[in-house]
């Protein structure tokens, strides 16, 4: 096979992709991805018998794997998701981020090089890594500063943003000093169906559908960048195919919002779907503060726009709605995922009363 290898496939952006990606393009994925807590092999049930897929249970840290991987099915590119995503796991629990962003991408590298360097010269010319990263490796804006370009300086702020730009400085390097034709991305909050119901989004759909407090950090004035996860797939495929190795893009949605503003919307969403526990908003819960939390994430997305004609084709409104939709029509899935582990960290992480 001369398709791709996808790492983290099980994930939320991993699984939408992997599933995007069969249904536009012709060549086939090898799926890589460890099954942790936020891998979920049903997210990837849509293409489990398609012919043109193959799922491999292990782990990104596993050289041998990697390499075998590579030598049976010499792929023509990589597009590298796996990763510990929770920024506040990370800040109880910060050594696996450490493990497998670090340490699983360094691994990767190094396998790909070897695989690189077995590859005749066309092959090596049109092979690509596409490493997945975030915009928040740059750190935290003012309410006034103009959004992140890529010449913004990296000043990672959480264990998780820390392990991240890390990740992406050895990408970085690799591609300086061994010339392997790595491409990364920056991207802004994704959000939109198979997200695990810890971060923002989800988790204020699974809680307030269930009649449980929805916990707001802080004053909730905190701002994210949000774009929905099939533009970001969008932009991914279009990188794959005409990025520039050793160049860096940032995706993001034109969509910031405070997260009083998110959740807002979420219940106003939720009164008109599911009016039976109307209003929602009488759930609203105001909980201590993250650690260190930053306080404006906004993307400057004019390189990718202009470079590769890429765009957003779902506004945030739009989006949200399709989200919210989703997740009202998949109660199975949200049970599934959503197991005594799940439990576990809901009770650690918010055991704070209001
Ligand atoms: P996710 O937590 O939903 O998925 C991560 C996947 O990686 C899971 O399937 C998990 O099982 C797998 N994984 C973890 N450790 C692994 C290991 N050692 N070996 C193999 N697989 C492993 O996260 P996501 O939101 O889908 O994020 C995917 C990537 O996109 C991450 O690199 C993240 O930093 C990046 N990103 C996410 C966002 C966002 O808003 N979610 C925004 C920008 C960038
Ligand atoms: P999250 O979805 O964890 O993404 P990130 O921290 O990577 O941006 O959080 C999005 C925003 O929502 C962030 O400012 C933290 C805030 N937040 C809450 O207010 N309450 C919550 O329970 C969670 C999980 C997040």
């Amino acid at each position: 096979m001369n398709g791709i290898l996808v790492t983290g496939a099980a994930g939320f952006i991993g699984s939408n992709f992997v599933r995007q990606w069969l249904a536009t393009e012709t060549d086939g994925i090898v799926s890589l991805d460890a099954l942790t807590y936020s891998g979920n092999l049903a997210n990837l049930e849509p293409v489990c018998r398609s012919e043109r897929h193959r799922f491999v249970h292990g782990d990104v840290c596993d050289a041998a794997l990697v390499e075998s991987l590579l030598r049976t099915h010499r792929p023509r590119a990589i597009v590298h998701f796996a990763a510990e995503s929770h920024v506040d796991r990370s800040i109880l629990g910060p050594e696996e981020f450490i493990r497998t962003n670090i340490g699983g991408t360094f691994a990767l590298l190094q396998a790909t090089l070897r695989h690189w360097n077995s590859l005749d010269s066309a092959a090596r010319a049109r092979f690509r890594f596409v490493h997945v990263s975030t915009d928040e490796v740059y750190g935290s804006l003012e309410t006034d500063d103009p959004p992140f370009t890529e010449a913004a300086p990296y000043r990672p702020n959480s264990p998780y943003a820390a392990s991240k730009a890390a990740s992406d400085h050895l990408a970085r390097a690799w591609h300086a000093t061994y010339g392997l034709p790595v491409v990364t991305t920056n991207c802004s909050n994704n959000y939109g169906p198979f997200q695990f119901p810890e971060k923002l989004i989800p988790l204020v759909i699974a809680r307030a559908t269930a009649g449980e407090p929805l916990p707001i950090y802080g004053d909730g004035g905190n701002i994210r960048d949000w774009l929905y996860v099939e533009d970001h797939c969008d932009a991914l495929r279009r990188v794959l195919e005409r990025g520039e190795p050793g160049s860096t893009y940032n995706i993001g949605g034109d969509a910031e919002r405070t997260n009083l503003e998110v959740v807002e919307r979420i219940c106003a969403l939720l009164d008109e779907l599911r009016p039976e526990e109307h209003p929602y908003r009488r759930l609203l819960s105001f909980v201590p503060d993250r650690p260190g939390h930053d306080r404006r994430y906004a993307i400057d997305a004019t390189r990718i726009r202009k470079k590769l004609g890429w765009r957003p084709r779902h506004d945030f409104d739009a989006g949200l709605r399709r989200t919210v939709s989703w997740y009202l029509d998949h109660p199975a899935w949200v049970a599934d995922v959503t197991s005594g582990a799940y439990r576990e960290w809901i009770a650690e992480q918010y055991r704070h009363p209001a």
